[in-house]
């Protein structure tokens, strides 16, 4: 089998394709000595996020490269699933991009995508889905193995909602939810959290896919201060932390884990270094 590594991998393992832009910001993709894939399985380690819209039209790129090439089995490995959270159409008129990205991921000759906990799979496993086949990952494990490091071995553990609850061996809280616009940006706020289980004095974790603009977690933190809860960490698999919410969590609570699926620069890779997040390497469970 062989490897063909984006540039934005470059923090885990060596790029061997040449991926550019014309002045136009148009893609430009090259995979040097193409032709010696002909005939092998090949893996394509390629992030798609940040720049999901370029980083997409790059993984088709590279698809065609090698399909152009002859190669056999071309797998992608991408450590997040950009799209994943519109997986229903609530809205008339509204498009499910889980599905159409996941489509176009098949048809540009990918037969297999291998992600880690996949918004809208919700749990581990190997799926058909949007016609490829989906191997998610759960970082779950490792993730708690880290929040143990603080919290000792006597905590309990909860997601935010019951779509993250495999994660969390099936507790979880309630959240009611709304949604608000800031121009074109649609931001789904957390109305209400809800607890139905005793937290006063007890050590948590709480843990999700994501972090995004932290709003769920937030919620769910304050949530359980306002109940009388010990000490709490936090954790998820994918934290892209905008906005201000590294810092708001970094008061809110005792301790975060997050892993390296989004490709942690400026205050995040700060925060690594300064012991204030612990980081799971995702290539650990990349067999
Ligand atoms: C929602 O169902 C997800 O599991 C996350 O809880 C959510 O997407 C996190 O987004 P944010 O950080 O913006 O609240």
């Amino acid at each position: 089998m062989e490897k063909i590594i984006s540039q934005n991998f470059f923090d885990l393992l060596v790029p061997n394709i040449e991926i550019k832009n014309f002045p136009d910001r148009d893609v430009y993709v090259r995979i040097e000595n193409a032709a010696a894939l002909s005939g092998k399985d090949v893996d394509v380690y390629h992030r798609l996020y940040p720049d999901q819209n370029s980083s997409l039209i790059q993984a088709i790129f590279i698809a065609q490269a090698l399909k152009n090439a002859n190669a056999k089995n071309i797998k992608l490995i991408a450590p997040y699933l950009p799209y994943s959270r519109q997986d229903k159409i609530t809205l008339e008129g509204e498009v499910k991009s889980s599905e159409i990205i996941t489509n176009l991921l098949k048809f540009a000759g990918y037969s297999c995508i291998t992600t880690f906990d996949c918004h809208f799979l919700k749990k581990e496993g190997e799926f058909e889905y949007g016609g490829i086949k989906i191997k998610n990952i759960s970082l779950s494990s490792l993730l708690i193995k880290y929040a143990k490091n603080k919290l000792g071995e006597n905590f309990e553990i909860v997601s935010p909602d019951a779509g993250a609850n495999y994660m969390s061996n099936g507790k979880s809280m309630k959240k009611i939810r709304g949604e608000y616009n800031i121009g074109n940006i649609i931001y789904r706020d957390i109305k209400k959290m809800e607890i139905d289980f005793d937290v006063k004095g007890k050590s948590i974790l709480v843990i999700d896919d994501m972090i995004s603009t932290g709003s769920t977690i937030i919620k769910a933190v304050e949530n359980l201060r306002n109940n009388g809860a010990g000490r709490i960490a936090i954790a998820a698999t994918h934290g892209f932390f905008l906005g201000d919410s590294l810092e708001r969590l970094g008061s809110l609570c005792d301790y975060i884990v997050t892993s390296n699926t989004i490709q942690q620069t400026g205050k995040l890779l700060q925060a690594s270094a300064t012991s204030g997040i612990s980081k799971v390497n995702f290539m650990s469970m990349v067999q």
